[in-house]
């Protein structure tokens, strides 16, 4: 989930060229991160996010809804994206699909015969995924489990399922944690599990702040970064953003 979306840009004139619209759009309709200079992060995205047609297409039609920011942004997919090729990613957990725009980013960085195991618990809002996944041509890539994400994850735990390259947990705060630790079981050595959110606005630095998800976030903070069994590194992307690679 991404913190602050903006209105769309009317500042934008007549004048300016396609691409800068394009790029100007892009801008004004992505979550602004808290902890990026919004200039820089205008920056960022003006110069080196390249956003396939469809994934626009949806991040437009996501902004619309009233929990619009709770997508991640574009510079974000594109990063993860990229960490799947550098992994040869294969095959993809996620927890918390949305309106799909996570998955999407990482279907289609996958090769043609990759999987993903896509956790969510509203059908709603992965009908919306489910046309975007059509439409890109990647839904042959995605199995969607409408169910709480333990139960998912627990029975492809028991199940003994082949190891996923990548995990991306990015549901109810709460259970980050429990999240981390189905996580670590289920990535092969060498994966990389990701975590979003973690910065939570800031709110992880407020010790007066005791809401549940705010101490589950700090949690798994400390926790990836005294755990042994993995290499870690936050990054303040859009709102946080912790990947860990297990030994
Ligand atoms: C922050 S959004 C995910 C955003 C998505 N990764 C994206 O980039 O568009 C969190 C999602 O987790 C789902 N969710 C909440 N609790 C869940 C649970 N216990 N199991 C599975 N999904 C859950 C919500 O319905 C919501 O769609």
């Amino acid at each position: 989930m991404s913190v602050c979306p903006q209105k769309p840009g009317q500042q934008l004139r007549a004048s300016e060229d396609s691409r800068a619209l394009r790029h100007g759009m892009m801008q004004a309709m992505t979550a602004k991160s808290k902890f990026v200079d919004p200039k820089i992060q205008e920056y960022i995205i003006g110069t080196t996010v390249r956003e396939h047609p469809v994934l626009r297409e949806l991040r437009e039609e996501t902004f619309a809804l009233e929990n619009a920011r709770m997508a991640i942004g574009p510079e974000q997919g594109q990063l993860m994206a990229l960490l799947a090729h550098l992994t040869g990613a294969r095959r993809y957990l996620e927890i918390g699909v949305f309106t799909g725009y996570s998955s999407l980013a990482m279907a289609l960085a996958l090769p043609e015969d990759g999987y993903i195991l896509a956790c969510e618990v509203s059908d709603d809002y992965t009908s919306v995924a489910r046309r975007y996944w059509t439409k890109a041509g990647v839904a042959h890539k995605i199995d969607l489990r409408i169910a709480p994400a333990l139960e998912t994850l627990d029975g492809a735990i028991s199940e003994d399922c082949a190891p996923f390259d990548m995990a991306f947990i990015d549901a109810d705060k709460e259970s980050v944690n429990a999240y981390y630790e189905r996580a670590l079981r289920l990535v092969r050595p060498g994966g990389l599990i990701m975590v979003d959110n973690v910065l939570w606005g800031g709110a992880v630095l407020d010790p007066q702040d005791e809401d549940p998800d705010t101490l589950a976030l700090r949690e798994v903070n400390v926790r990836a970064g005294r755990d042994e069994r993995v290499d870690v590194a936050l990054l303040p992307v859009c709102d946080g953003l912790l990947v860990a690679r297990k030994r």
